[in-house]
């Protein structure tokens, strides 16, 4: 996650309409926002009524967050899982493919068990995360043009580069470098490392800490994935 260029490279689409159609749908007021990051979504949350709690690791993200508008309807934490309030949320959400920075089995396990104590009975965790079998990583390896985007601060031209490394067993990894167009300068250079699982990988951890009426909705419609789905929207209620 890189905060200076995230948003512009990162456009509202069909995924953020859906998190907030269903959200509507399920008729919550209290939830929370796990790897929040910019508060991209967040803040359209906020705007929509629902009270929120933020949470991200990367402060520098926090911070931006907290240029946006309704910002200051947000509750916003630097952190992770383990600072959500217990038996506290109507729902708990994830979005943008959050689940997939959970490199080992153990943080996995974590994050979904503290989503889990965070909700009260009868409470929904929402995520998103990409289907390892719609194969993902082979359009993106063919696309070679930069993304293009500007400095907000400065108004210098810049230019996101990426690299793919490719997978080690099921984590993938690659590069994000940011460029300025005018210098040539390096400005960022970020590694960055997804891990896949497969949907019944995710269903059975959902089982395990306590998930019931476990769903994985396909490609933003309310109706099941299939193997071809790109997108599992996963939606488990305590
Ligand atoms: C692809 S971004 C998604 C941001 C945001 N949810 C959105 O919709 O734009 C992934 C986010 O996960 C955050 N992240 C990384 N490690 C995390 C952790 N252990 N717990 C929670 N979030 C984490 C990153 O800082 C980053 O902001």
């Amino acid at each position: 996650m890189i905060p200076l260029v995230y948003d512009q490279i990162n456009r509202w689409g069909k995924d953020d309409e859906f998190f907030l159609s269903l959200l509507n749908k399920i008729n919550v007021k209290k939830i929370a926002d796990v790897g929040c990051g910019t508060g991209r979504l967040t803040t359209h949350f906020a705007k929509a009524g629902y009270q929120v709690t933020a949470i991200d690791p990367n402060e520098e993200a926090i911070e931006y967050a907290k240029s946006k508008k309704y910002q200051d309807e947000v509750t916003w934490i630097v952190g992770d899982s383990t600072n959500l309030q217990t038996n506290a949320f109507d729902a708990v959400i994830m979005t943008a493919n959050v689940a997939q920075v959970f490199l080992t089995e153990d943080s996995w396990k974590k994050t979904i068990s503290d989503a889990f104590r965070a909700l009260k009975t009868g409470g929904h965790f929402i995520f998103d995360t990409r289907n390892p079998l719609a194969k993902p990583w082979e359009q993106w390896e063919k696309d070679k043009t930069p993304e293009v985007a500007m400095d907000q601060l400065s108004g210098e031209p810049l230019e996101v580069w990426t690299e793919y490394e490719g997978f080690v067993e099921d984590i993938f990894t690659f590069y994000e470098t940011v460029k300025n167009v005018r210098t040539d300068e390096v400005v960022i250079h970020e590694k960055m490392q997804l891990k896949f699982r497969t949907q019944e990988e995710i269903h059975e951890s959902l089982q395990k800490v306590g998930f019931s009426q476990i769903q994985a909705y396909g490609d933003w419609e309310i109706k099941q994935a299939t193997v071809e789905t790109k997108s599992f929207i996963f939606h488990g209620v305590k």
